[in-house]
């Protein structure tokens, strides 16, 4: 089969990036879902760094079984990854790849801030979404998919009229269209950057840069976790990256993962 524009130039792409963390890169025109696919490699044993990246996806996920629109002019990719860190430090991986997302789009003069745990805001709109999946084997991880959606070009006129009005995208901040192999090579750079820092055993350094680009940090918030709603001031992250939330009474509920809302959107 012909490959299309976008698989033949994504696949050039990977050839000279030369970027030493991405080990392989399967890139398609549509796709269901890229975690999924990555899901079903990561499964077939598909190593550490290998990329599945799509131009537009048909049933695109988010967090919380969310539904995410993927049209054309976004960017939506999966990093396999195969932490050999101790498995209650992979709960900072959400840091690691808000991190790095923040850090390509800040490269482009813009203030990325993160929404607890991984959502990535500029002027206090959602500009990429992050959504890990893993399975657990005992008391490892075999792998970690690390998704990835980014607002890059995409026209903001087909998302749902709910998202569109919360969202923003790169073209519409940086006020130009954005070149997607520039800003690939950006985020890969900066994804291998984080993860190094991760691998390292540095979690503490993870925690504190996360902590300085955080927009969540001294608001009140509400967080919505699977069994209940709290609501307080968003105090500090542990060295888990779970928030630490003030509630009204004083006291401080560590909250391991959960939706969370600023007051002033509520
Ligand atoms: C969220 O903010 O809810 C997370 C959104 C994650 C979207 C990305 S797009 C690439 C990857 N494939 C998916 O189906 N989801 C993630």
């Amino acid at each position: 089969m012909n490959e299309s524009v976008f698989v033949k130039k994504t696949l050039d792409f990977f050839k000279k990036s030369g970027n030493p963390f991405i080990k392989k890169m399967y890139a398609f025109d549509d796709l269901g879902s890229t975690n999924r696919t990555a899901k079903e490699l990561a499964l077939q044993n598909a190593r550490e760094g290998t990329v599945v990246i799509a131009q537009t996806q048909s049933e695109g996920r988010g967090r919380f079984d969310r539904v995410w629109q993927s049209p054309k002019g976004g960017v939506y990719l999966s990093i396999i990854l195969r932490p050999t860190t101790p498995v209650e430090k992979t709960s900072l991986l959400p840091f690691v790849a808000a991190l790095a997302v923040a850090q390509a789009i800040m490269s482009y003069g813009l203030p990325a801030r993160i929404k607890w745990p991984n959502d990535v805001l500029v002027n206090g709109k959602k500009i990429a979404g992050i959504l890990l999946e893993s399975e657990t084997s005992g008391a490892t991880l075999p792998y970690v998919v690390v998704g990835i959606g980014v607002n890059l070009n995409t026209p903001l006129s087909q998302l749902g009229f709910d998202i569109q009005k919360q969202s923003t995208t790169l073209r519409k901040e940086h006020g130009s269209s954005i070149e997607y192999y520039e800003f690939l090579d950006t985020l890969f750079q900066q994804f291998d950057r984080f993860y190094q820092i991760f691998s390292a055993g540095k979690f503490e350094e993870i925690v504190e840069e996360w902590k300085q680009h955080s927009d969540t940090l001294g608001k009140p918030i509400r967080v919505q976790t699977i069994k209940e709603t709290v609501e307080g001031i968003a105090d500090s992250v542990d060295q888990s990256g779970f928030l630490l939330l003030k509630t009204k009474d004083g006291k401080i509920v560590r909250v391991m993962s959960g939706d969370c809302t600023d007051f002033h959107e509520l």
